[in-house]
């Protein structure tokens, strides 16, 4: 059994990690850290783990850590990379949901998080931990960086297409949508109730912290230079992400080639579903399920005489956005089969 330590065990994407590792096969929760909740029984706080994870919180500094064979940070930014090397040097792998590892620009990083990084070293060892475009090198790491939830919408969905070379890499458009959830369990005037409900916003448009990781990313899939302009929305959901994404066509190309580069791209990928060409994929479609879906679209009638493409693509942000993501990750670098514990069928109404 794979020993696995959480840090950061009282948020959502740490309690989702406790949702989908309390029927993995193959782990055994050892550890789950929380600075506030010292000694509370997982359980107290979580009903619905009842019966299925019956382990304390404990502070951080109690937490046999280095006892484990992975580790996940489900915490903010700037935690991982000040554990990482004593992990590391200990035998433990590393699994980061929050972005100390997902940057291999240094300085980018330091501009966008607002702290120095802790380890560069270390960073160079990282794997980038979206699965699809980066299996290989996840398979032999011992430190991952999972995507952030938008990025992950953003590269499966201009990934096929920047591949083949069909279209403008340095005027794409991403108009994302995301579930409160995104913003974590913390309380925060903005995702009250009384304020996210019955209400919705743009935020984050001259700039935000997902565009360097997705430019990073998407730069390594075409010679050409990317530009991007992404939008990021908080819609009155409490979980999904639904990403509308727009890119000029370049090359002479059907609908039936256009969708056939993406039913190839990921025939076999799992967790990728490649919906009839002209589908309206919905963020239900995915709830609770570690499955992201992709539509394509190409409209004639408005002026643009069709050399528009718009991808639709939706996920659960919190199961392929993060923890779900996080625990495929896991599943490659220990040899698993990449879908262990990660089957659920979406949950629906
Ligand atoms: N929510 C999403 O949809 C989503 C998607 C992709 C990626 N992410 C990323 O995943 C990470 C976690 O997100 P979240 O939404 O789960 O956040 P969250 O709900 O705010 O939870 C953060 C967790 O980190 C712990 N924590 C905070 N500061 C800590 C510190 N200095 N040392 C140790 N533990 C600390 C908190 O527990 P205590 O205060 O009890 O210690 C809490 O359990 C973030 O980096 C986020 O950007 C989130």
């Amino acid at each position: 059994m794979i020993k696995v330590g959480i840090v950061g065990g009282t948020g959502y994407t740490g309690v989702e990690l406790l949702r989908l590792l309390a029927t993995h096969s193959d782990v055994e929760l050892t550890a789950i850290t929380s600075r506030k909740e010292d000694g509370m029984p997982v359980s107290e706080m979580f009903p619905s783990l009842r019966g299925r994870v019956d382990i304390a919180f404990s502070s951080p500094d109690k937490a046999r850590l280095t006892e484990c064979d992975v580790v996940f940070f489900a915490t903010p930014h700037g935690v991982a990379m000040a554990q990482a090397a004593e992990l590391l040097a200990a035998g433990v792998k590393v699994i980061d949901l929050a972005a100390d590892f997902r940057l291999q620009d240094i300085a980018s990083f330091e501009k966008w998080y607002k702290m120095p990084h802790g380890c560069p070293d270390l960073l160079k060892e990282a794997a980038y931990g979206l699965v699809e475009l980066n299996r290989d090198a996840i398979r032999s790491a011992k430190i991952v960086g999972n995507p952030g939830c938008y990025p992950t919408t953003m590269q499966l969905g201009f990934a096929p297409l920047l591949k083949a070379g069909v279209i403008d890499a340095g005027h794409l458009i991403a108009d994302c949508k995301s579930g409160v959830s995104g913003a974590g369990r913390k309380a925060e005037v903005a995702t009250l109730f009384s304020e996210a409900g019955d209400n919705f916003k743009a935020y984050g448009v001259s700039g935000h912290r997902h565009s360097p990781e997705t430019l990073e990313r998407l730069s390594l899939l075409t010679k050409e230079k990317v530009g991007l302009i992404f939008t990021p929305h908080l819609t009155p959901m409490i979980r999904g992400m639904h990403s509308t994404l727009y890119a000029r066509l370049t090359k002479e190309i059907d609908n039936a080639a256009l969708q056939k580069l993406f039913e190839d791209a990921y025939a076999n990928e799992p967790f990728v579903d490649v919906m009839p060409f002209g589908s309206h994929p919905e963020t239900r479609s995915t709830r609770a399920s570690n499955m992201l879906r992709i539509a394509l679209h190409r409209p004639t009638e408005n002026g643009t005489a069709g050399d528009t493409v718009i991808v639709l693509v939706v996920q659960d942000n919190l199961v392929k956005g993060a923890s779900g993501q996080a625990v495929q990750c896991m599943n490659l670098m220990f040899g698993l089969s990449e879908t262990t514990g990660l089957l659920h069928v979406p949950v629906l109404p």
